[in-house]
């Protein structure tokens, strides 16, 4: 495998880059704590290619990789992983999930402005007793003739409140179990659909994730995706793609702590010396590298996988289970190596900690991955 970057690979990366340090660094403290959605900046990135990176052109999409994907993901979330929680939502479970499976009338419908930022989207899935256990959805869609009726509650949706077109996981048929289910296409505004309030988080706290509420919502069937009964398979395979970008993400925001730890390091002194030349911390910065590092051929990995068409399931989940985990550790020991000054606001340290969290429990839980990843594994 040849792990060279095209040029335009490290254009991508460079524009990510510059984006994430002149756009979404200035303020990002303070959004944080207000829980303030980044509009301005999520405008920002829809101009500049990034809500729909790999959508075809036709769609007003950029026509990248998922190469490209990864590491523009990675830049972003080292700076601002509220603002690369839209940015992977949009790309990866809305834009490819309709493009794959959409079929023409709805590409141009809602991708068109999907994939150039016009307007976000969200993936709703998860409910009060239905996050991990995909297969039990009470949300109902019941077949009324040229339309479904929706009844129900999704929660932790993330774009809740800012999205404009919704991507529902439904059941349809119960006594079928999974083969019953079907993803419909929901926009705001339809009547009977209310976007409950918005969650007050630990971590991404700039992103805005909500519950939604649906009473007798009446949905075209144009607005389903697939065959009828196909929503539990989109669900998987949108996700499955998920959680690369996910995986990009945790990559993203443990390698932006530990540049800070690296630098901090090497101009705080004690004892006499910088600390970074104190074993105890160098072997610190030496176990962060190379977990990152090993998060990111993880990453790429998996990103080869789908570009080259392969099965990218098994790749995927060990990228994100990997760099979800690898997250947790290095942001903590980021903390741990700014002292007293990983506790304080003003250091970003305890902010990338708090967002790291989350991307071991949002689109399938650490446990998942090992769920996947060991039926893989054992059916060999
Ligand atoms: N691709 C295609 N089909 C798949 C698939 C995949 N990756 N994974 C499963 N399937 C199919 C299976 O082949 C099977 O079909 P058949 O019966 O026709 O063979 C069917 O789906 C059911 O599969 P399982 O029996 O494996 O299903 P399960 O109930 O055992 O669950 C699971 C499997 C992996 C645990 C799944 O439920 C899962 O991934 N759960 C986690 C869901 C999740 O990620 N939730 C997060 C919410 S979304 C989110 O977080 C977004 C956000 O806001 C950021």
């Amino acid at each position: 495998m040849d792990f060279t970057l095209t040029e335009e690979h490290i254009m991508i990366r460079d524009a990510a880059r510059d984006f994430a340090k002149t756009e979404l660094l200035p303020g990002v403290i303070e959004r944080d704590e207000k829980q303030e959605f980044p509009h301005e900046q999520v405008k920002k990135m829809g101009e500049l290619g990034f809500l729909g990176m790999m959508v075809d052109p036709k769609y007003g999409g950029g026509g990248m990789d998922a190469i490209s994907y990864v590491l523009a993901m990675e830049e972003i979330s080292k700076i601002d992983a509220s603002s690369s929680v839209v940015m992977s939502v949009n790309n990866s479970l809305v834009c490819w999930g309709l493009e794959t499976y959409g079929t023409e009338e709805q590409k141009q419908k809602y991708l068109t402005k999907l994939a150039s930022g016009e307007v976000i989207g969200a993936f709703c899935l998860s409910e009060p007793e239905a996050g991990s256990d995909a297969t039990s959805q009470k949300t109902s869609a019941i077949d009324n003739g040229d339309h479904y009726i929706v009844n129900g509650t999704k929660n932790w949706i993330t774009n809740g409140g800012t999205a404009s077109v919704y991507l529902v996981i439904t059941q349809t048929h119960p006594e079928k179990g999974h083969k019953g289910i079907n993803a419909l296409i929901l926009e705001k505004g339809m009547e009977g659909f209310e976007i409950g309030p918005k969650e007050n988080k630990l971590g991404i706290r700039g992103s805005d994730t909500h519950s939604l509420l649906f009473s007798d919502v009446k949905v075209p069937k144009e607005n389903r995706i697939g065959e009828d009964g196909f929503g539990f398979k989109f669900a998987m395979k949108t996700l499955a793609g998920g959680r690369i970008g996910i995986a990009a993400q945790a990559l993203g925001i443990a390698s932006g702590a530990y540049e800070l730890a690296l630098q901090y390091s090497k101009e705080r002194k004690a004892f006499g010396k910088e600390i970074s030349k104190h074993q105890a911390i160098a072997f610190k910065l030496a176990d962060m590298a190379t977990e990152i590092e090993a998060a990111r051929h993880l990453c790429m990995k998996a990103a080869w996988d789908k570009d080259q068409h392969n099965n990218y399931d098994l790749s995927g989940a060990m990228a994100k289970l990997y760099a979800a985990e690898m997250a947790m550790r290095v942001t903590i020991e980021a903390v741990q190596i700014h002292g007293g000054y990983g506790f304080v606001k003003e250091y970003h340290v305890e902010r990338l900690m708090r967002d790291a969290k989350i991307t071991q429990i949002y689109e399938g839980t650490s446990e998942i991955q090992k769920i996947v990843i060991s039926r893989s594994v054992l059916r060999g």
